[in-house]
């Protein structure tokens, strides 16, 4: 059963972009965006929810040639990481929680809650997540910023860039490389930049193979 829809202008530009996002490997070298504009773009990209709006998505923007050499052999040798504008590290702050005491400021400032209120937000959400063990840090950490990474795909193609996710790299290197430290987890590369060679098209399993409704089926089948 098919349902027709009417979409406004604004649904169908946004479904334009949904629809249009591809992975893209071939980038002209040439074009640089400036870190004003893709300043923008890691600005909209950080409206991604995350877990008690505690943030805890990092970007580590490489766009110094010789860096992005550097990363070439880390990341088998795949061309768009040099070819691309910018190659977006997305990490995992596994302290982002840090940060809470900025954040409720922020809201504090913006008037949408009382001093009080956000000072017992800060200090509830500091003892929760410093108290976590460090498997759930992460893996909250690697849920932030795999949103905050999406968020970023669409956001760069609305803008008229393109990206590709990348899991394709060796993160220990990655993290050695490039001074990760304990603290950030390597989550996924996104190089960002002007396509010349448009993304090949893919197809998606219809909802009916991904979706269950109420119950799950038992995982003998297929
Ligand atoms: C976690 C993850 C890792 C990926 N790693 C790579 C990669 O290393 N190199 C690459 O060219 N594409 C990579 N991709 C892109 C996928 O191949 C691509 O998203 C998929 O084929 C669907 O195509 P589309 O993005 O054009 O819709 C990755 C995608 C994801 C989500």
């Amino acid at each position: 059963m098919s349902v027709s829809a009417v979409y406004s202008s604004q649904e169908q530009a946004f479904l334009t972009v949904i629809r249009e996002r591809r992975s893209v490997r071939t980038y002209d070298p040439n074009v640089v965006i400036p870190r004003e504009e893709l300043r923008e773009i890691l600005s909209l990209a950080t409206r991604a929810p995350s877990s008690s709006n505690m943030q805890h998505g990092r970007f580590l923007v490489i766009d110094s040639p010789e860096l992005k050499q550097k990363l070439l052999p880390i990341a088998n040798n795949q061309q768009q990481v040099v070819d691309a504008s910018a190659i977006i590290a997305i990490l995992g702050d596994k302290e982002g929680y840090r940060k809470a005491d900025k954040i409720y400021g922020q809201a504090v400032e913006a008037g949408f809650m009382p001093e009080d209120t956000a000072k017992s937000y800060i200090s509830r959400s500091t003892d929760l997540y410093s108290s976590l063990p460090e498997d759930k840090l992460r893996e909250v950490a690697i849920i932030d910023a795999s949103l905050l990474a999406m968020q970023l795909m669409l956001v760069a193609k609305a803008k008229g860039y393109d990206t590709v996710p990348m899991g394709g790299y060796d993160r220990e290197q990655f993290a050695a490389a490039f001074g990760l430290g304990d603290r950030y987890v390597p989550v996924m590369l996104v190089p960002i930049g002007k396509a010349t060679k448009a993304g090949h098209p893919t197809t998606r399993l219809p909802v009916s193979e991904v979706t269950f409704w109420n119950e799950v089926p038992s995982s003998t089948g297929e």
